[in-house]
């Protein structure tokens, strides 16, 4: 299989035997062990948001493939960019995406990009125009590091899923918002739900009100996939309901999209929704799920810490795979 220089944007634009040759080679390279194959090459890495696991985890990863990342952080100790074509640059840019991604893509091998939305208007937010920007205008393979989805978390995901529940397809799995005192990017949100249905599982969202309805954008693809594969989508208010059964419990929060822009409106919405964080009485009605969440998460908000700290957590497992699904991905694409 061929994956040099392919850009990983979204896990929607690789082929279900794309995703698992990437999973099966980062599950070989965990348990085997790997040579230096990158060697020379180096990594670009932007980053608009803060990190924990995403920036160590790639860092680390290149320098344990024989390669080298460098870190910049736009707006910060990189110039302001601006993504959009064909404006007037008088604002805070001092750079268009024209120049930067021109000039990383002569200095390294692949870019790779964090850049959240900016949470005050959906209907923008959702062109995801900064990775598409550079997308458009570098010559080096672009790597989503979370956007509006969030494809290496999703692999990280389903590595853990594939390793504790063995073959995915029917396994039932549970995405649960939680409460968190702001609103969140619905990346973490969209991605377990296109990963889960790709994967052929049956995947139910259990959410507060219709309010927090991720967007059809992604739901018309969680519908497709799950079209394809013959397992079942399910979207409840119900608690019980949504947890009963369940083989697989996925925490997050996300932030109603129809109310970017309006948080005073949204928290008020949101503060009598506590009650939906993941607890052991909840956990109760699974099928003796495993509960995972991409971190960071807020304990006893999100989930208490008997549930994190039980046997059946896989918050630090998950964690830990990024490295190990990013390198097979970097290998792939740069080796
Ligand atoms: N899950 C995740 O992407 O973690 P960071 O935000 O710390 O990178």
């Amino acid at each position: 299989m061929n994956l040099k220089n392919r850009s990983f944007l979204s896990t929607q634009d690789w082929s279900l035997d794309e995703l698992s040759h990437i999973l099966d080679l980062a599950e070989k390279m965990k348990r085997s062990g790997h040579g230096r194959p990158l060697s020379g090459k180096s990594l670009a890495m932007l980053f608009f948001n803060p990190s924990l696991r995403t920036r160590s985890s790639f860092e680390l990863g290149m320098y344990q493939l024989g390669g080298h990342a460098v870190c910049l952080a736009p707006g910060k100790d990189a110039w302001p960019l601006e993504p959009r074509p064909g404006v007037v640059m008088d604002g805070e840019a001092e750079e268009h995406v024209q120049e930067a991604a021109a000039v990383l893509s002569r200095f390294f091998d692949a870019i790779s990009i964090r850049c959240f939305p900016k949470f005050q208007d959906w209907s923008e937010d959702r062109q995801d125009r900064m990775i598409r920007a550079f997308a458009r205008w570098a010559t080096k393979p672009i790597i989503n590091m979370e956007t509006i989805v969030h494809p290496c978390q999703e692999l990280a995901l389903m590595l853990s899923i594939k390793e504790k529940l063995g073959l995915p397809a029917r396994k039932n799995f549970l995405l649960t918002w939680t409460y968190h005192p702001k609103g969140l990017n619905t990346a973490v949100a969209n991605s377990a739900a296109l990963i889960a249905s790709r994967f052929g599982m049956n995947v139910t969202i259990l959410r507060p009100s219709a309010d927090f309805d991720l967007d059809p954008m992604f739901m018309d693809q969680v519908k497709d996939n799950v079209k394809a594969s013959g397992a079942r989508l399910t979207v409840t208010d119900s608690i019980d309901g949504a947890y009963t059964g369940a083989d697989f419990v996925y925490a997050k929060s996300w932030g109603a999209i129809k109310y970017f822009g309006r948080w005073e409106e949204e928290k008020k919405i949101r503060e009598p929704l506590k009650h939906f964080i993941v607890d052991q009485k909840k956990m109760e009605l699974t099928n003796d799920a495993y509960f995972s969440h991409c971190l960071p998460m807020r304990r006893n908000v999100k989930a208490t810490d008997e549930v994190a700290d039980s046997p059946r957590s896989l918050i630090h497992h998950e964690a830990e795979n990024r490295i190990h699904v990013q390198k097979a991905l970097l290998a792939e694409i740069l080796g």
